[in-house]
């Protein structure tokens, strides 16, 4: 895997630190892991997510989908990089990089070099999803 870590300019231009402001809102009374995402689009906006737990474990969705999923039912299509910060009570002491079916949620509707950004506390490290998610199920296979 093919990453980079910044401990120049840590939160980078700001997209760690409102991940950092959306993990306080996140609801996870079981596990207590606190999750926050960024998600920026191509032209600017950014949108929000922090995961959301329920009793019926399964049920639960994580920081990034939760981000990925309102800016896709806001319209939008074409994104440029997400941050995504997490740990146990809020307290930031690794990476937390995206679980695997968020992985695949970001492949249905970014390219190769979609950006991935993630905070331990000091440092930025970041990934392109290619590297994350390499010989990825997508839709082009579907396509008749
Ligand atoms: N979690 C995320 O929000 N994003 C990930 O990529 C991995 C895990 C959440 C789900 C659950 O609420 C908690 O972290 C512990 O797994």
């Amino acid at each position: 895997m093919s990453v980079s870590e910044n401990r120049e300019r840590p939160t980078e231009d700001g997209l760690i630190g409102i991940a950092l402001e959306a993990m306080k809102t996140a609801y996870a009374p079981y596990s207590g892991f606190l999750v926050g995402a960024a998600l920026e689009t191509e032209d600017g906006k950014i949108y929000t997510g922090r995961n959301i737990e329920n009793a019926s474990y399964g049920a639960t969705v994580c920081a990034e989908r939760t981000a990925f999923f309102r800016a896709v039912g806001e319209g939008e299509r074409n994104f440029r990089r997400i941050a995504v910060v997490g740990g146990k009570g809020g307290e930031i002491t690794s990476f937390s990089w995206p679980c695997g079916i968020c992985r695949q949620v970001m492949r249905e509707f970014c390219g190769d070099d979609f950006e991935i950004l993630t905070f331990d506390g000091n440092s930025v490290a970041s990934a392109k999803l290619k590297d994350l998610l390499p010989s990825p199920f997508s839709k082009d296979i579907l396509e008749p």
